[in-house]
C-alpha cells in the first residue's frame, strides 16, 4: 500500500458510537505505514479513550485539554499544516454543521479551519438526522468546498432503527482515503479498463468449466491504477474479492460476456490490461436442463471461445482502440518464447509473463514472479513479490507508455 506509506494523516474522531470503528481505521492506516495523529472531541472521549489511539498509532492523541496549553497555537495550526489528509471519522451531524459554518470552538474544528490539505468525512448519525434538510444543506455546502465524503451507508443503527447514517466500515473509509490521496497521481485524467478473474463456461444450468484464477492480480492492478489517479473500469469474472473503492465493476461470467463488456466499455479508454484468465474452450452446446446421471456420462464437445485480445488486435488501426494494451501470458513451459509470441500475435504494448508451474507464485496465491516484455525486445525480470507490488510496477510502466 505504497500510497499510504509515510503519509501524514490527521484523524479526527467525534462523539458517535461508531468511534470504535475509528480505532480500527487508525490501526489500518498505521499498518499501511502512515503517520497518524488523532484529535478527539470531548464527546468522542465519552466513547473512546485517547490511550486507545496512542496505543494503536504509537503517536500522541490530542484532546481539548491541550487546546489551552502553552503550545496550543503551534498545535492546531501545526497539525493542520503538516497533514496530507484530514479524515474525520466518525463525523457527527454536529461536527458537519460546525464545519459548514466555519465554527472553530474546539481543537478539531479549529484544526479543520486551519488545515490546508484535503478533508474526508465519514458521517455517522442516527436515522433521520442525515436526511434532515439541515444536514443535507451542510453536506452540499461542504461538497461545494471540495470536502470529500465517504458514506454514510444504509443499515442497522445502534438505536435498532434501519436507515441511512451508518459510518462506512474502516476498510471502505481507507479506500476513500486512497482515492483522495491519489487524485494527483501519474495517471490522473486517464481511463483504464482492467479485466480480472477466471471466466465460467456453462455446461448446463448448474455446471461450468473454469480455471484457477482468483482475480487477485487483476484487483491489485485496479487498486494500483486508482492509487495513481486513474478512472478504472473493472470487468470481472466471478471472484471472492471486494472491488476497490472507486472502481466501476462490470460483472461477467463467460468469455463471450467478457468480450462484449470489454468492447462496450473500452470506448474512450486510454489503456486496457487483460489480467483475466479467459477460457480458450467452451462447451459447444449448453444444455438447457440439468444433465441427469441416469442419462449416462455426457460427452462434452468443446469449441473455441472468443479471444478478446485478438479481437482488439484486429482493431489496431481503429481510432476507438485504446492507446496501450497490456496482456498476460500464463505459461507452464518456454515462458519467454511463448510470451514473446503472444506479445506479437496479440499486438500488445506490454506483456506480463507468468510462470504458472511455480508453486509459490501465480494462480491463487498472494505473490507473483513475472517478466515484463515489450515489442522493442526489452525484458524486465521482477523477483518474487506481492501482487500489489507487481501491480504498482506494471502501472508505472503503463504510465511511461502513455506518456510516449
Ligand atoms: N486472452 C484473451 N482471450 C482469450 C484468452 C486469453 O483475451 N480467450 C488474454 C488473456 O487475458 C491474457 C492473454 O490473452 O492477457 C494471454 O492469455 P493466455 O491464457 O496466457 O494465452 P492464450 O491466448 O490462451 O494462449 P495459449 O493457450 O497458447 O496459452
Amino acid at each position: 500500500m505504497s500510497i499510504l506509506k509515510e503519509k501524514r494523516i490527521l484523524l479526527g474522531v467525534t462523539g458517535s458510537i461508531a468511534a470504535y470503528k475509528a480505532a480500527d481505521l487508525a490501526s489500518k492506516l498505521t499498518q499501511a505505514g502512515s503517520r497518524v495523529d488523532v484529535i478527539l472531541t470531548r464527546a468522542a472521549e465519552q466513547f473512546i479513550s485517547p490511550l486507545t489511539f496512542q496505543s494503536l498509532t504509537g503517536r500522541k492523541a490530542y484532546t481539548d485539554s491541550e487546546l489551552w496549553g502553552g503550545e496550543s497555537h503551534i498545535l492546531h495550526v501545526g497539525l493542520g499544516h503538516a497533514a496530507e489528509l484530514f479524515i474525520i471519522a466518525p463525523c457527527t451531524a454536529n461536527t458537519m454543521a460546525k464545519l459548514a459554518q466555519g465554527q472553530a470552538n474546539d481543537l478539531l474544528s479549529i484544526t479543520a479551519l486551519a488545515a490546508q490539505c484535503p478533508i474526508l468525512l465519514a458521517p455517522a448519525m442516527d436515522v433521520g438526522m442525515y436526511e434532515h434538510p439541515a444536514t443535507q444543506e451542510n453536506a452540499r455546502v461542504l461538497q461545494e468546498r471540495d470536502v470529500h465524503f465517504a458514506g454514510p451507508a444504509e443499515g442497522r443503527m445502534a438505536s435498532g432503527l434501519l436507515g441511512r447514517g451508518r459510518m462506512l466500515e474502516p476498510a471502505e473509509v481507507l479506500g476513500h482515503a486512497r482515492r483522495v490521496l491519489g487524485k494527483k497521481g501519474k495517471l490522473a485524467g486517464k481511463k483504464i479498463l482492467i479485466s480480472a478473474g477466471g471466466t465460467r463456461e456453462a455446461i448446463d444450468p448448474v455446471r461450468f468449466i473454469t480455471n484457477r484464477s482468483s482475480g487477485k492480480q487483476g484487483y491489485a492492478l485496479a487498486q494500483a491504477a486508482l492509487d495513481a489517479g486513474a478512472e478504472v473500469i473493472l470487468v470481472s469474472a466471478p471472484t471472492a474479492l471486494i472491488p476497490p473503492v472507486g472502481a466501476k465493476r462490470v460483472s461477467v461470467q463467460s468469455a463471450e460476456e467478457m468480450l462484449n463488456a470489454v468492447l462496450r466499455e473500452s470506448d474512450e479508454v486510454d489503456a486496457i490490461i487483460m489480467a483475466a484468465a479467459v477460457a480458450d474452450f467452451r462447451p459447444a452446446q449448453v444444455a438447457e436442463r440439468k444433465l441427469k446421471k441416469r442419462d449416462g456420462i455426457p460427452q462434452i464437445q468443446l469449441e473455441a471461445a472468443p479471444d478478446i485480445l485478438k479481437r482488439l488486435a484486429s482493431q489496431k488501426s481503429s481510432a476507438s482502440r485504446p492507446r496501450v494494451v497490456v496482456g498476460f501470458a500464463a505459461e507452464s513451459r518456454d515462458l519467454l518464447a511463448n510470451a514473446s509470441e503472444k506479445l506479437k500475435s496479440k499486438k500488445l504494448d506490454l506483456i506480463v509473463a507468468n510462470d504458472i508451474s511455480a508453486k509459490d507464485a501465480g494462480f491463487d496465491v498472494d505473490e507473483n514472479r513475472v517478466i515484463l516484455l515489450t515489442p522493442d525486445g526489452k525484458k524486465e525480470k521482477l523477483s518474487l513479490r506481492s501482487k500489489i507490488e507487481v501491480a504498482e510496477i506494471i502501472l508505472a510502466r503503463l504510465g511511461d507508455l502513455l506518456e510516449k
